[in-house]
């Protein structure tokens, strides 16, 4: 395979993702536009309206006179098994008896049309046996012990030794908040059933696989049976990796009973009310420093909000453990992982999956010990940054290869200008105070390591299925979900190069779990990585029986055949693409393959919490400048450069769009996007008037990307590429780290230590005047 794209006929190069005009011009079809048979009934979720208690009845008589026509449909009319859980069994898709969050599905009402489902709906009462004390907040799980699993907990060095005799000690707390996923699409699915017990299952999920596995658990019918499809979602963060099952079995369910086609879309507020969210964090820590900085013991703990049921929250804690080193090299170190189950929505996977959250606890941490000590957070990281002298292995037995730390400050130093605006910085900051003016600034680097691989090591492996049609034109199905990363377009790309052919001879099909079967989430970023390798390993399969024909046809030994550009080229000899796969066919000659791919060299233990779970490692960087009103507490970005490691890229324009993405979602998640959950556990904020997701005032009026130069993947991955989906999001911590920077300077009496993310308004305001009641 080709390390470098200089010569290439697509991969390197910046294709639009396919279908983005037919996107922007409303033809792409997503789940909501397929034409449904006349007989398609619609579902409305019945959900529970307390934190906690027992179910005494389901009143549904006064919605059955309202509305004759419905059907209401229980746990009870379960078939097969009331469970969808991804990894331990303890997830209903419908509580049966007892209820365990507000929100949580009871049952579904299946009416002629979705308006008169959701009327039906209201008419319903649920009566409860209150449990008079919900768990609602993570303080309260972590004191009454309420977790999930086995509390995780893992050490290098001695930690507490260090601290106790380290020069300097800091000792403290801090919470970061969840985040709505916020997709455009709210969950959907469209289950339909045929003879024999067949289902076709159209979910907007992640994961084709899994919903076929779900809807197979609850209708107790064979797999095999179930065909589960996708074309595109209309995105998908992490929140459609394990919760899109869910409504998909609720949907299919309909469809077994009544033995019609039922198709279940729900509003924005049942989507936000029932489906799971980034995991709220707190962080609790000690650390002790020598007074350049250099950390001589960390000792951390975390607390992730799982929510009702585990779901996916055992990998994402996973996750942010192993994130918690970020670039650093700590070798006295102790941390552990409490996931508390608390009466909330569970909460799941969303974009960077608990990297974010380690990620920002280590950055919070060594922003306080760079002011306690006084001295440059820069200057601070130098002294622990992974390097041969500082060490190279994680504190979870990885070895860090590779590193790029270095490269990527020098490459910044010249795209920002750091070390001088800075100065600027504190200059403007000056000259606000002395003029009594309420502006301050604030600027900030944050540099990020991220792990690619799924980190439990089954999940690691792709499959893909490639025709080539006698009229030369290409089929390409594999495991992976569209969901706006280009995914698609970089296998596709992949697939062209193997054959060498224009990228429009290959045609994008969608995902299906009829033509590549037993697949993982698109999920962990690796997308490209995995199912980019499957395609390539398909092409190539079909390709060398090509060229063997090839040869005979020429009379030509193969190594003197190329493929060029759509044509087969030996010497003076010369056919089309479109020739050659005839003459295969009326030789005889199979045009068609599979391909699997398994991500070599991973190895992890999670019972000891030990190995290298990641194939390899991106690096990234961002500079934010950030300005606060400390009049108001409102904050804006007003410039933001960032480096990502790419690899050698597949797309560097879709991975650009990855990286604005990533890094304004981050900064949603850091500075507005605010879930409210009133006393009662009732999430209040359930829309866009409450919610506040990053408009177009959010992106940086000055914001410079750049893929950092020259870097091909020093391991073998598809052409040399780098996995892009989730990293960038890690990076606007920048901007968080800005804000504190603004806030630390906006008067002698100001405390940056109490602004928790996000970082509204309100929290800005109580951290410049040092008011602890926020
Ligand atoms: N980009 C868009 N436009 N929409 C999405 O839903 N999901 C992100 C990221 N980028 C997402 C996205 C998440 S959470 C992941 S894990 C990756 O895409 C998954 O796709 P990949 O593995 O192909 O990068
Ligand atoms: N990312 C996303 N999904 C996952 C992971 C991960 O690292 N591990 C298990 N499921
Ligand atoms: Mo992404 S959170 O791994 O779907």
């Amino acid at each position: 395979m080709a390390l470098d794209n200089k010569n290439n006929i697509s991969v390197g190069k910046s294709h639009y993702q396919d279908s983005s005009f037919r996107q922007l011009t409303g033809r792409a079809e997503y789940i909501d536009d397929i034409p449904l048979s006349e007989n398609t009934l619609h579902g409305a979720l019945i959900l529970s309206e307390i934190p906690s208690g027992m179910i005494t009845s389901i009143e549904t008589e006064k919605a059955k006179k309202f509305d004759p026509s419905i059907t209401v449909i229980t746990a009870k009319d379960i078939p097969g098994r009331n469970d969808i859980a991804p990894i331990f069994a303890d997830e209903p898709i419908f509580a049966e008896k007892e209820v365990t969050y507000v929100g949580q599905p009871i049952g579904l009402i299946v009416a002629s049309s979705m308006e008169r489902a959701r009327a039906a709906v209201n008419e319903v009462k649920i009566v409860y046996k209150k449990d008079k004390t919900p768990i609602l907040d993570l303080d309260l799980a972590f004191k009454k012990k309420n977790f999930f699993l086995k509390p995780i907990h893992f050490e290098r060095g001695k930690a507490n030794e260090q601290i106790k005799q380290a020069p300097h000690k800091l000792k403290g707390s801090f919470s970061m908040g969840g985040q709505d996923h916020f997709y455009l699409e709210t969950h959907i699915a469209l289950a339909i059933p045929h003879e024999n017990s067949e289902f076709t299952i159209w979910s907007s999920t992640q994961h084709p696989t899994e919903v076929q596995h779900g809807v197979s658990n609850v209708l107790n019918i064979p797999a095999a049976k179930i065909s589960s499809k996708v074309r595109r979602l209309g995105g998908g963060f992490g929140g459609k990796e394990s919760q899109s099952t869910i409504y998909a079995a609720i949907a299919a369910l309909g469809a077994y009973i009544l033995d019609k086609p039922v198709k279940l879309r729900l509003n924005r507020k049942d989507d936000m009310a029932s489906s799971g969210k980034r995991h709220d964090f707190e962080v609790k820590y000690s650390v002790g420093f020598n007074k350049k900085g250099k950390i001589k013991g960390l000792d951390i703990t975390l607390l992730s909000n799982a929510g009702n049921v585990c779901d996916l929250s055992a990998p994402v804690m996973s996750r942010a453990l192993t994130h918690l080193d970020n670039c650093y090299s700590f070798k006295d170190f102790t941390a552990r992982g409490y996931i508390c189950k608390t009466n909330t929505v569970s909460n799941t996977a969303f974009r960077g999956f608990g990297g974010p959250q380690g990620m920002l606890a280590i950055e919070t941490i060594l922003e306080r010990v760079s002011r306690f000590l006084g001295i440059d957070l820069d200057a601070l990281r130098r002294e622990n940054y992974y390097s041969p002298k500082n060490g190279i292995k994680t504190p979870y037995g990885q070895i860090v290869k590779n590193i790029k730390i270095e490269k990527i400050i020098n490459e910044m130093e010249t795209f920002a200008g750091l070390e001088k605006r800075k100065l600027l910085v504190e200059r403007f900051n000056t000259s606000q105070i002395n003029k009594n003016q309420p502006y301050r600034k604030g600027i900030a680097f944050m540099p990020a390591k991220f792990g690619i691989s799924f980190n439990k090591v089954s999940l690691n492996q792709a499959g893909a299925l490639v025709h080539v049609y006698t009229d030369g034109s290409v089929r390409l199905n594999h495991g992976g979900t569209e969901m706006g990363q280009g995914l698609f377009t970089k296998v596709a790309q992949v697939v062209s190069e193997c054959f060498n052919i224009p990228l429009d001879y290959v045609h994008i099909a969608g995902t299906n779990t009829d033509e590549v079967p037993n697949t993982s989430a698109t999920a962990a970023s690796s997308g490209s990585d995995i199912n980019g390798m499957a395609a390539w390993k398909a092409a190539s399969v079909i390709k060398q029986r090509m060229l063997k024909h090839a040869s005979k046809v020429f009379q030509k030994p193969p190594s003197s055949i190329e493929f060029k550009n759509g044509l087969i080229l030996s010497g003076n000899k010369s056919m089309t693409f479109k020739e050659l796969a005839f003459s295969c066919w009326e030789n005889r000659i199979s045009l068609s393959s599979t391909g699997f791919y398994k991500t070599p060299k991973i190895s992890w233990d999670q019972e000891k919490f030990k190995g290298s779970p990641y194939f390899y490692f991106t690096w990234g960087a961002a500079v934010s400048e950030a300005i606060i009103d400390i009049d108001t507490g409102e904050s804006r970005i007003l410039r933001a450069d960032i480096i990502q490691d790419c690899g050698s890229s597949l797309n560097p324009l879709i991975d650009r769009g990855q990286i604005e993405g990533g890094f304004i979602q981050g900064i949603g998640w850091l500075t507005c996007e605010e879930l409210y959950f009133n006393p009662e556990g009732k999430l209040l904020t359930l829309g866009p008037s409450t919610y506040k997701i990053p408009g177009s005032r959010d992106v940086p009026p000055e914001f410079n990307i750049k893929l950092l130069e020259n870097t091909p993947n020093e391991e073998k991955t598809i052409f040399r590429s780098k996995a892009v989906g989730e990293p960038p999001l890690l990076l606007s911590i920048s901007h968080f780290l800005a804000l504190k920077n603004a806030v630390s300077m906006a008067s002698e009496t100001s405390n940056a230590d109490l602004l928790n993310a996000p970082a509204t308004p309100s929290k800005i305001l109580a951290a410049v005047h040092n008011d602890h009641s926020m």
